[in-house]
């Protein structure tokens, strides 16, 4: 079986927006630094060239989290797979993810690391699928709002197959 992939948005224009979010970032943050936890591994693409272009002194960190059982029913309840390294009280902090699909995952996330009494907690992912959105939360920074498609592409995968492309495709599945 080969899918067929159809570029949504090519790596320059990726790469353009991604320049915006860190100018936007920068001017934040100035003064402060900036404790990024970024979610393998979907985001780390994203949070590599995103880091790249922060001028802002950077910690980065990494959670990892899945979603129990069969994700179409029970995406409200989520396990973590690998916690922060450091200490995030006090700290000004950055979640980064890819995508943005459902909202239970940055929701979770958000309230979990909350306990932990950062000095801030903002939320930046590449990706946002609006009309799937089934919990209210609100980004702070977003790339691009796409269509309810699946994606794949610049960490995005499709069973965990696709990540390295450099642009994001929609996969289209066809039988040879
Ligand atoms: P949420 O909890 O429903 O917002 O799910 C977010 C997670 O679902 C992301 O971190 C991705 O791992 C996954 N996901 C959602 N939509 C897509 C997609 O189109 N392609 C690949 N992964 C996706
Ligand atoms: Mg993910």
């Amino acid at each position: 079986m080969t899918d067929k992939i159809d570029v949504l948005i090519s790596e320059d224009e990726v790469g353009l927006r991604i320049g915006q979010i860190a100018e936007k970032i920068n001017d934040d943050y100035k003064g402060k630094s900036l404790y990024i936890i970024s979610i393998l591994k979907g985001a780390v693409f994203f949070t590599v060239e995103l880091a790249r272009r922060l001028t802002v002194p950077v910690y980065m960190d990494f959670m990892q989290v899945s979603s129990y059982g069969d994700s179409q029913v029970s995406s409200g309840s989520i396990k973590i797979k690998k916690d922060t390294d450091g200490d995030i009280e006090g700290k000004d902090v950055l979640i980064i993810e890819d995508i943005i699909d459902t909202g239970y995952t940055l929701k979770y996330l958000k309230d979990y690391l909350l306990k932990r009494n950062p000095a801030s907690l903002k939320l930046c992912a590449l990706l946002d699928k609006p009309e799937r959105r089934e919990t209210e939360i609100d980004m702070d920074y977003t790339g691009f709002s796409i269509p309810d498609k699946f994606v794949v592409g610049y960490g995005l995968d499709y069973a965990q197959k696709y990540r390295n492309l450099p642009y994001i495709g929609v996969v289209e599945l066809k039988e040879d």
